[in-house]
């Protein structure tokens, strides 16, 4: 690995997520030798669970923001991690913390399904919104928060971000470049014994898909093109689980999902997901060895290793497995330099099939924008 271009998962999801900050914070005022001055985005986080011991090491380390506030529901979450981030200010709902100290920027870190009302009051109230997926709970609500943020020029990001990850970057080259030729087929996977903290995971509005899915949907879709047509079978496997916020429930939204994508100019791909499934590597797949992706072209095909969380997502390589270096990542993947040594010596990228891999050239950052 090339150590200059270097970049450890902890360091990429700080520049990933903060750069949204540092966006939301609009331009920054130079001082009187006209110098960059560093403007903190005054920033609150409501949902105080587990993903929030993610977030809140990264943001409150950030020079860019400035962390003012948090809110739980469960308010005792919201004065733990206040008292262990140092964040002065607590509330227990969103109305309290929109009347509170003022803030910028609210990062939305609840339920799933609490997701879509709090990012609209918030939209509402002025701040940005970078929101934990999905940022509504369906494609209408999703498009009107979009309409709500553009109209008061505000910015909304919705999670996952894997298109902006160094390793998306490399497959996306990879494409570009014709390396697989005319790129035909996709699949991928993602999967757990599925959470055991919270209850939204299993009820309405939740599901595997808008959990976990959702990763490689934006992956796939990203690399191949927007969708045409889908089709999915889904199930339950598991009909009772026992949680620690709910005790003994029943699971009302499939824990095990196929869907077959549509790419359009006869490319189809294939998304995996459930809570079902035996994974020793941790739920965010950190300690991962196998690959995840794999896409099919005419003259190649290739595989890749993406291991998934929203913030911590890519401790990913290339494939093989023999040339991945556990945590460390490469930001700036040059075609070829990561590829696997089959892959560069079999790919013959014809005419035109690069001219068909640049039709195709993925959309970099799909995230939603309000500005
Ligand atoms: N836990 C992870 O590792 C992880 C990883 C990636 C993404 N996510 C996503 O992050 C989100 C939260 O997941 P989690 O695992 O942290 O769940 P969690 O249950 O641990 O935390 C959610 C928190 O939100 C609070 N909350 C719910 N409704 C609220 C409301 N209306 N107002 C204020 N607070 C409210 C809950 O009390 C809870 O403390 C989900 O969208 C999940 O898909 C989680």
């Amino acid at each position: 690995m090339n150590r200059a271009t270097s970049i450890n998962r902890r360091e990429f999801a700080r520049t990933t997520l903060l750069a949204g900050a540092a966006l939301a914070s609009g331009p920054s005022r130079g001082s009187a030798d006209d110098a960059p001055a560093v403007k903190r985005v005054r920033t609150g986080l409501i949902g105080c669970g587990s993903v929030s011991n993610q977030y809140l090491p990264q943001l409150t380390r950030s020079p860019f923001v400035e962390v003012v506030s948090l809110c739980d529901i469960r308010y005792d979450r919201a004065q733990k991690q206040g008292e262990r981030f140092n964040v002065t200010h607590t509330y227990p709902n969103i109305d309290a913390m929109l009347a509170g100290e003022s803030f910028d920027f609210l990062v939305d870190t609840t339920d799933m399904q609490q997701h879509e009302g709090i990012n609209r009051r918030a939209l509402e109230a002025g701040k940005h919104v970078w929101s934990e997926k999905p940022i509504a709970n369906s494609l209408a609500a999703g498009q009107e928060l979009l309409a709500l943020a553009l109209k008061k020029k505000l910015r909304l990001w919705g999670a996952p971000i894997t298109v902006q990850s160094p390793q998306f970057e490399f497959m996306a080259k990879q494409l570009a470049l014709g390396k697989l030729g005319r790129v035909a087929a996709a699949h991928a996977d993602y999967g757990h014994e599925g959470p055991n903290w919270s209850a939204f995971f299993y009820e309405k509005g939740g599901g595997s898909m808008p959990d976990l899915a959702v990763y490689n949907l934006t992956s796939l879709t990203g690399l191949l093109g927007p969708v045409k047509s889908v089709t999915a079978m889904v199930s339950i496997v598991t009909p009772e689980r026992t949680v620690s916020d709910k005790g003994r429930i029943k699971v009302t939204e499939e824990d095990n999902a196929m869907v077959l994508l549509d790419h359009g100019q006869g490319v189809i791909s294939h998304v995996q997901s459930g809570f079902n499934y035996f994974n020793p590597n941790g739920h965010d797949g950190s300690k991962e060895t196998r690959h995840t992706i794999s896409i099919v072209g005419s003259t190649a095909f290739s595989e890749w290793l993406v291991t998934i969380g929203s913030l911590w997502p890519w401790t990913s390589q290339p494939k093989t497995n023999r040339n991945w270096s556990g945590t460390s990542l490469t930001p700036k993947v040059t075609s070829g330099s990561r590829a696997p040594r089959w892959l560069r010596r079999r790919s013959r990228p014809a005419a035109n099939t690069a001219r068909h891999a640049r039709t195709r050239a993925p959309r970099f950052g799909n995230h939603h924008r309000g500005a």
